[in-house]
């Protein structure tokens, strides 16, 4: 039987600047879609796909993302005596068993791929691994990694999810050189981090929802720095193609790049729109927008 995967790895010690001055105090992750902080959705989504440990690649500066997480008694009395229940209810969310998390610092943003190494002894020889980027968010019916975690009972080895993107985008991504296909599941035969148009061996893209085999950390602990100086993940599991073998995840849903300006304002308007107590505000809000704009042409 294959084992599941229940330990899931949160890289979040990332500088953040595309979001300075923003992120200068508040760690991107808190940064909130409508009243929930980015890193919310990603904890949801990997509670649904069986996720039962939560470790987090933390750095200086991420000190709310802990207090986040933790319980918050003289707010629950106060909303208890007042009868907010519905509150409560959504406070409770954010409620981590305490030995269900646990913290890991990166003292230096040396790349995604370090930061994965830095929580390297506390998954199992053996033991497979998800990595959710919080910047990421993912809408849908079915979770991204609750999608991914069953297609990895049947293909086992180290999956990525991906996407298509245009052409031109290729540059901002790891792409993936694609073999075989079998429903969403798509052969991996190279990955290339960060490819010019020109030579991007297709236009899938690989985004923030891995499930990786410990054999990673091997490949992680002799990697060169790659890209952009940095140690890339996508090298090593690369590299994992040949031993363990690859396979990408076309998933169902619409992934949101809340790394970027231009993305974070997108999910912030979808998910008010998904809203219902906000939906008709925002709407017509949004159309009196393009009304000022039209009358300005
Ligand atoms: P990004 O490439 O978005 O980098 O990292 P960043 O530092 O968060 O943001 P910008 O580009 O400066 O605006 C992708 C993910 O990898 C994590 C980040 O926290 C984010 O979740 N990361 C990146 C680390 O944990 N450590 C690193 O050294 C680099």
């Amino acid at each position: 039987m294959r084992k599941r995967v229940t330990k899931a790895i949160f890289p979040v010690a990332g500088l953040g600047t595309r979001f300075l001055p923003a992120t200068k105090s508040i760690p991107k992750e808190i940064m909130t879609l409508v009243d929930r902080p980015l890193i919310q959705y990603a904890i949801d989504e990997a509670r649904e796909a069986g996720i039962k440990e939560f470790i987090f690649v933390t750095a200086r500066g991420k000190g709310a993302l802990e207090d986040y997480f933790d319980s918050a008694p003289e707010l629950e009395k106060s909303l208890r005596l007042k009868g907010k229940t519905d509150l409560l209810r959504e406070l409770r969310r954010t409620d981590m068993d305490s030995g269900a998390i646990a913290y890991i610092r990166q003292r230096e943003a040396r790349g995604l791929g370090h930061a994965v190494y830095c929580a390297r002894r506390l998954v199992a020889p053996n033991e497979p691994f998800a990595v959710l980027l919080p910047d990421d968010v993912i809408a849908g019916k079915v979770g991204c990694l609750k999608q991914m975690v069953d297609a990895y009972a049947e293909t086992g080895g180290n999956m990525v999810a991906v996407m298509k993107v245009p052409r031109k985008q290729t540059s901002s991504y790891g792409v993936i050189d694609p073999g075989q296909k079998d429903g969403r599941v798509i052969e991996v035969k190279g990955m290339v981090e960060k490819p010019k148009a020109e030579d991007a061996p297709s236009n899938m893209a690989v985004i923030g929802r891995y499930i990786l085999r410990p054999a990673i950390f091997q490949t992680l602990r002799r990697l060169p720095t790659g890209a952009g100086g940095e140690v890339q993940l996508t090298d090593a599991i690369s590299a994992q193609i040949e031993t363990d073998g690859v396979y990408g995840y076309n998933f169902a849903g619409q992934r949101f790049d809340c790394g970027s300006k231009a993305g974070y304002l997108q999910a912030t308007v979808a998910f008010g729109l998904g809203r219902e107590e906000l939906h008709d505000e925002l709407r017509g809000f949004l159309d009196t927008v393009t009304g000022v704009r039209h009358a300005a042409e």
